[in-house]
């Protein structure tokens, strides 16, 4: 059954202290949920609450929100044991590989590609939207020619280019742009709920639930409807608990990248413990910002006059604080930075990953000695995020990057008691709680959550999915390292972890550093 065989857990380890494959360890704590902050915060909140409100849940939206971070905690914890016991790059593809065999590792690091290559493009975009408004509040105005919305979108372009660059150029570096872009989008969130709770009217909060109602007709039609309308035979609506669900399954974007934290495991100095901890505060953090900010726009404004394109901004220029908008766009431009680039750096760890397992060719991820990180990769997934980004019109596409990170979910959250089962002997610096049954929990909220996505969505991701076992088929199957040279290390009785000096050697057995 060569589709399902698995990698130890140990050859994974090994592995990532071969020379030409090796990441500087300089990530602490504060770094990962700095750099958890950084790509959780963005799009998601910025523009998307304001559709989901206008368009779906109304002022429970938060009730989403709420549902959205319920579904992404459980996650989390899935995603903070493995990473305490597999500190490898790679993420979720490299804890599946260890435990529900090479195919559904494959599938994963294919869905995770999807979740980091088309988040950052379609950020992008949303970052070059909020720069142009920035630059007309500051009196300049872009060229038509090359703006978003026109057939060459110059400012994502540009973007993309300067992240690559500055993610070639070296991990402590990038954190280091990331920590003063990240202070300044806290700074900006924080104004919107400080600033915004005197003109919360609570009469907007009524009703809190709206009724449901059919789709208007820009909604109608079968393509747009909730897959799980489409299998039990429900009549569509908009509002209502259906629509809680709809708009939790797009609000779902917004805390996309707690799991991104997991990719960076082997440039963390002690992973161990301090990825649980990135993981679930960056997470937590944020949940409380999101509940905050949608209460108070949908207090501000009543749910069906919120503008679905700028809510944040919109809300403050409905009650005379037209400065604000200004700010908030501010905001937005150093958010969204921070989100594209983190995306970015995650979607590179994930075919380093993957081809230092040769499922992708092994050149491709050979580390530049002098700046510790993938070079190769960096400027190849550099520029097609730029060409995609620049050249399609993508920007409404956060529902497609939702279905590839819900299935990681799934798959992650079910190989978590099946690592239990098969290795009960690894040292698990975290556990996640009541485990079988948490475990099984998480993955049947996102598998929930993707049945609440429109069926557009589903058909696009069937092709991707196509995409990627025509590659693993024809590629991948024959030219990985397991198929090839079988385990590089053999199963051993303890996991120490290589960034605290232990090491592993190629067999297997550990080693002091001098
Ligand atoms: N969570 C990220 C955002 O909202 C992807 O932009």
């Amino acid at each position: 059954m060569s589709l399902f065989r698995t990698k130890s857990i140990e050859a994974s380890i090994a592995e990532t202290v071969e020379e030409e494959y090796q990441l500087k360890k300089n990530l602490t704590a504060v770094d990962l949920t700095v750099f958890g902050i950084g790509v959780i915060i963005g799009a998601g909140i910025f523009t998307l609450t304001g559709r989901a409100a206008a368009q779906y849940a109304g002022p429970a939206i938060v009730i989403s929100f709420v549902i959205a971070a319920f579904s992404c905690g459980l996650a989390a914890l899935c995603y903070a044991e493995f990473a305490s016991t597999v500190p490898v790059s790679g993420s979720a593809y490299t804890f599946s590989y260890a435990t529900l065999g090479e195919l559904v590792a494959w599938i994963i690091g294919w869905d995770l590609l999807l979740e980091m290559m088309l988040g950052a493009a379609v950020v992008a975009q949303g970052w070059s939207q909020y720069f142009v408004v920035l630059l007309g509040h500051l009196g300049l105005t872009f060229p038509a020619s090359v703006a978003p919305g026109s057939r060459f979108d110059l400012p994502a372009f540009l973007l993309v280019a300067v992240i690559t660059a500055l993610i070639a150029y070296g991990i402590k570096e990038s954190m280091r742009v990331n920590l003063v872009f990240v202070a300044i989008k806290l700074f900006i969130v924080l104004f919107v709920i400080i600033a915004g709770i005197r003109f919360i009217k609570p009469e907007n909060y009524s009703p809190f639930i709206p009724e449901a109602i059919a789709p208007q007709a820009a909604e109608a039609g079968v393509m747009h409807q909730p897959l799980v309308q489409l299998i039990f035979g429900l009549n569509p609506t908009t509002y209502g608990w259906g629509g809680i669900l709809a708009g939790a399954s797009l609000v779902f974007f917004a805390y996309i990248g707690f799991d991104v934290v997991a990719t960076t495991a082997e440039e963390a100095r002690n992973p161990q413990k301090d990825l649980p901890i990135g993981i679930i505060a960056s997470l937590i953090i944020c949940t409380i910002l999101y509940v905050a900010v949608s209460l108070v726009i949908t207090g501000m404004v009543r749910y069906d006059q919120i503008n679905p394109k700028a809510a944040l901004a919109s809300a403050f220029e409905s009650v005379g604080q037209g400065w604000a908008s200004t700010l908030i766009s501010a905001g937005a431009v150093a958010g969204l930075f921070t989100v594209v680039m983190t995306l970015m750096i995650g979607g590179t760890r994930v075919v380093f990953a993957m081809s230092r397992d040769w499922l992708l060719p092994r050149w491709l991820g050979r580390t530049n000695h002098r700046t510790g990180t993938p070079v190769r990769i960096t400027i190849i997934i550099g520029l097609l995020v730029a060409l995609v980004a620049s050249l399609t019109p993508i920007g409404k596409l956060e529902e497609m990057v939702n279905i590839g990170t819900l299935s990681a979910f799934v798959l992650v959250s079910v190989a978590v008691p099946v690592l239990r089962k098969s290795r009960p002997d690894l040292e698990r610096s975290f556990q996640v709680p009541g485990s079988p049954i948490l475990p099984w929990l998480a993955a049947l909220v996102s598998f929930y959550l993707m049945l609440n996505l429109p069926l557009d969505t589903w058909l696009r991701f069937l092709v991707w999915m196509a995409l990627g076992f025509l590659i693993y088929f024809a590629y991948s199957r024959t030219h990985s390292r397991l198929h090839l040279k079988g385990e590089a290390a053999t199963p051993h009785e303890h996991i120490g972890n290589p960034a605290a000096g232990g090491r592993y050697d190629a067999n297997g057995s550990t080693r002091q550093d001098d």
